[in-house]
């Protein structure tokens, strides 16, 4: 929290008028982050944060409408995910492209620090869930593109993924984390991975990592940085 202080930038929020990005929303908010959030329904949007929050409406699919989005913003945080097989919600269109092209833009405009929630098990191209359209795969080709774009100094990433979520309050479970994608699957509060994302803002253990987070036990928590201490590198 001292070090939180020193964070001054905007955040864009993509896909914030999610369940796990309403939770980042409120995060940074809780934080005094200043917020910008990203959404294809504004009107959606201003029904979740009021009027009182700044919000770009566009679409992933459009370069231009997330170019506007990200000017002036010092990082973004994405939890877009996919609802559809095919077309404009589908994985090829929302998280392994919309996420390239949000990376891109992002950079281009001079955004330092890109957070990203991906999932357990991206790394295994075998597993059921990408059944769902390949979903687990597109998700790693986000990742890799994030890892690819952001990993240079100055520039850093945080990459989170979670096991299957759950809506809950933040703060209320000690954390298993892992780097390899050994996790053996676990639920993960969609509140704890917005507030991983958002304090790796200012946690400098936290740049350049990808990392697993499952719940581990029902434990009250001060605060989720320690974690990043468990990370190797
Ligand atoms: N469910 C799980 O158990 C699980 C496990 C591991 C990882 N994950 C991943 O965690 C992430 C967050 O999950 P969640 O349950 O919070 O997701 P969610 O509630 O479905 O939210 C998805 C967000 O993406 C936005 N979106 C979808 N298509 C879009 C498009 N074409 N253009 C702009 N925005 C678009 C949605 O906008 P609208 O509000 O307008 O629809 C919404 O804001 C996802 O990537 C998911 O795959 C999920």
């Amino acid at each position: 929290m001292e070090n939180k202080k020193e964070y001054i930038g905007k955040v864009l929020v993509a896909g914030a008028t999610g369940k796990t990005g309403q939770w980042v929303v409120k995060r940074l908010l809780q934080y005094g982050v200043p917020v910008r959030v990203f959404a294809r329904d504004k009107a959606k949007a201003i029904r979740l944060f009021g009027e009182g929050v700044e919000i770009v409406e566009g679409k992933v699919q459009s370069a231009s409408d997330i170019g506007l989005a990200v000017r002036g913003c010092d990082a973004v945080i994405s939890a877009l995910g996919s609802s559809s097989y095919s077309g404009e919600s589908s994985p090829d269109e929302v998280e392994r492209d919309g996420v390239k092209r949000l990376v891109d833009e992002a950079a281009k405009a001079g955004v330092k620090h890109f957070g990203l929630v991906s999932s357990l098990f991206v790394t295994q191209w075998y597993h059921p869930l990408n059944l769902f359209a390949g979903v687990l795969h597109k998700k790693w080709e986000a990742e890799e593109h994030v890892r690819a774009v952001f990993s240079q100094s100055p520039l850093s990433y945080t990459i989170v993924r979670p096991g299957g979520l759950k809506d809950g309050e933040p703060l209320k479970h000690k954390l298993q984390v892992d780097t390899g994608d050994r996790l053996w699957n676990g639920w993960t509060n969609r509140s704890d991975v917005a507030e991983l994302l958002v304090v790796a803002l200012w946690t400098e253990k936290a740049k350049n990592k990808t990392f697993g987070v499952i719940n581990e036990s029902e434990e009250e928590q001060s605060g989720l940085e320690q974690y990043y201490d468990l990370l190797p590198g």
